[in-house]
């Protein structure tokens, strides 16, 4: 046991140290020059900063929700800040034509795809879980089926394009979370989704790259309001998380943590201490402050 810890421990600081470093340090934004992608749920929090982001690299941007209004400042803000174009399509990811038209748009306006970032969630309730199946079940809809649509509609234009498929996911999806019980369940799904066709992508020699993205707290306004004092944790930025985002995507990544030493550490103890990890988590919950809705 002690010999076997004297090996594993620095071999573990190894793999994460070269996990940590080896891809950070080469991204460049000029990988993205030129490129044709699309953000999902763009019209605020995470999604829009991407949009932000993709606009100063200087790629083609279209960008999607649900609200026309939000959009349309979002693409005037991409052309400003130099994108090489910046459009819209509104509608609902409840809808799963919706989801495969959006994919249409690229074909059409853009001629192709390079990157796909699949990121809107549909709103879920912050409370124990209230029985609800009809919502599991359109939030499964929303949060992971639309993102199966998506990926087969956009697969023939990323094979062609050696694309990138981007998954924004939480660490709602890696671990179970108390009062995002349907939440949880759709993130987990898509790990499960991703994970599997990565691996027949390299099965298969399909040159696409799937990056799963596992977030902790970020300061987005729905994120701060739906956990107002319950959550004891202060959140990561959203312009930052969001370039972490797409750096992990340009560098064709597995997965991306952020931030790292709140995510990818803690979750070392999944497999070995479970309900150690479950415990460290309830203790970042100040129930006192919690009012189910
Ligand atoms: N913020 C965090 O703390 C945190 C933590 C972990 C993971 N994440 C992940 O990060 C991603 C972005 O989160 P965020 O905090 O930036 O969320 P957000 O600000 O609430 O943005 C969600 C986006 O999805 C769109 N949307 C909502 N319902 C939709 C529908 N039915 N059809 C199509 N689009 C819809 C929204 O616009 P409309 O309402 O106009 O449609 C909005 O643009 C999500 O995948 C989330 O799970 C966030
Ligand atoms: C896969 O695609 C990437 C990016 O388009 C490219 O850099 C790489 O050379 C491709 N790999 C193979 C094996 O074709």
């Amino acid at each position: 046991m002690g010999r076997l810890q004297k090996i594993l421990i620095p071999f573990l600081g190894l793999v994460l140290a070269f996990g940590f470093y080896s891809s950070r340090e080469n991204f460049k934004p000029e990988m993205l020059r030129g490129k044709r992608v699309i953000v999902t749920g763009a019209g605020t929090g995470i999604g829009e900063q991407m949009a932000y982001h993709l606009a100063r690299m200087g790629a083609h941007v279209l960008v999607t929700a649900r609200t026309e209004a939000k959009l349309q400042k979002v693409v005037e803000q991409c052309l400003q800040l130099g994108a090489a174009s910046a459009r819209y399509v509104s509608g609902s990811m409840e809808d799963t034509a919706f989801a495969e038209h959006v994919v249409k748009e690229a074909q059409n306006l853009l001629g192709g795809l390079d990157m796909l970032i699949l990121n809107h969630i549909g709103k879920s309730y912050f409370g124990y879980f209230d029985g609800d199946v009809g919502h599991v079940q359109r939030l499964l809809q929303i949060n992971f089926l639309s993102y199966v649509a998506m990926t087969a509609s956009a697969l023939p234009m990323l094979k062609d394009s050696g694309g990138s498929i981007v998954v924004v996911s939480s660490m709602a999806g890696k671990v179970g979370f108390p009062l995002t019980v349907p939440y949880s369940a759709t993130k987990f799904a898509l790990d499960g989704f991703f994970s599997s066709l990565r691996q027949e992508f390299s099965m298969q020699s399909v040159n696409v790259s799937i990056t799963l993205c596992i977030l902790g707290f970020i300061n987005t306004e729905a994120a701060v309001k739906a956990t107002a004092d319950v959550i004891l944790m202060s959140p990561a930025p959203k312009e930052e998380c969001a370039l972490e985002i797409i750096k992990g995507g340009a560098l064709r990544q597995r997965e991306v943590y952020y931030r790292y030493a709140s995510t990818k550490i803690p979750l070392l103890l999944r497999d070995w201490a479970a309900d150690l990890l479950d415990y460290l988590i309830r203790k970042h919950y100040n129930m006192e402050n919690f009012k189910n809705n």
